[in-house]
């Protein structure tokens, strides 16, 4: 029978994590005495993994908070590469753009503050594509709908990425999530998309607070 490994386990692993900036100790800190929710280490360096493996020229982030997520796969973009990200909370994207110009970013790097769902947040987005690499850390209920909107906008052989898709392990508990259940009917939605989305060949890892990882067939246009 397979076990959750222990907590200490996980607290090993996150001390042998080598930050590709000093600046993301700092952002940490930074996120957690502002109450800005960020991704765990863990997975904010799985995510660089992936763009290593995947080379994007184009990135899309939804919801870029302090920035963490966004430096961290900033790290490991090929020479060339652009990001763009967008955050609709107007504090939030002014200390992202703080954050991308300390780290010197910013030729690379444009976060705007938009909200992905809103026409002129769809249009921005739109503007860009094709995407290599999208990943999306926002709002949960409006996952479905970001499902269309990047499904299409990636390229062949791109790959999505999205975060809290087993939302504190209440995906998948139905009438549990109570006060939750409408962030969590919308994850579940999301990821049955995913699932029946005979373009992409998806997987739940159970990293942090769960990742949907969905790479779109070389043969899908
Ligand atoms: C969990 S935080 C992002 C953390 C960031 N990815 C990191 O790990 O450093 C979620 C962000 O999404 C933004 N957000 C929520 N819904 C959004 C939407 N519909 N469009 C754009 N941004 C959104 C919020 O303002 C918030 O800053």
């Amino acid at each position: 029978m397979w076990e959750q490994l222990p907590e200490r386990a996980v607290r090993y692993a996150r001390a042998q994590l080598t930050y590709p900036l000093p600046l993301l100790r700092e952002i940490e800190e930074q996120a957690k005495a502002q109450k800005v929710p960020i991704v765990p280490p863990e997975v904010a360096a799985f995510l660089c993994t992936l763009v290593r493996l995947v080379r994007p020229q184009q990135v899309l982030e939804i919801g870029c908070g302090a920035a963490f997520s966004t430096l961290w796969m900033a790290a490991a973009l090929p020479p060339g590469a652009r990001l763009y990200g967008l955050d609709r909370d107007y504090n939030r994207s002014l200390m992202s753009n703080a954050n991308i110009r300390l780290a010197g970013r910013q030729d690379k790097i444009t976060i705007e503050q938009k909200d992905a769902t809103s026409e002129d947040g769809k249009a921005a987005i739109r503007a860009r594509a094709p995407y290599d690499f999208i990943f999306i850390d926002c709002e949960k209920r409006v996952y479905p709908e970001l499902w269309g909107l990047c499904s299409e906008l990636t390229r062949p052989g791109g790959i999505i990425v999205a975060d809290n898709v087993l939302f504190r392990g209440l995906v998948g508990e139905g009438a549990a999530a109570g006060r939750n259940s409408r962030g969590v009917a919308a994850l579940q939605e999301f990821l049955d998309l995913a699932r029946n989305d005979v373009r992409y060949t998806s997987q739940i890892i159970p990293l942090g607070d769960g990742l949907l990882v969905a790479i779109k067939e070389d043969t899908h246009g």
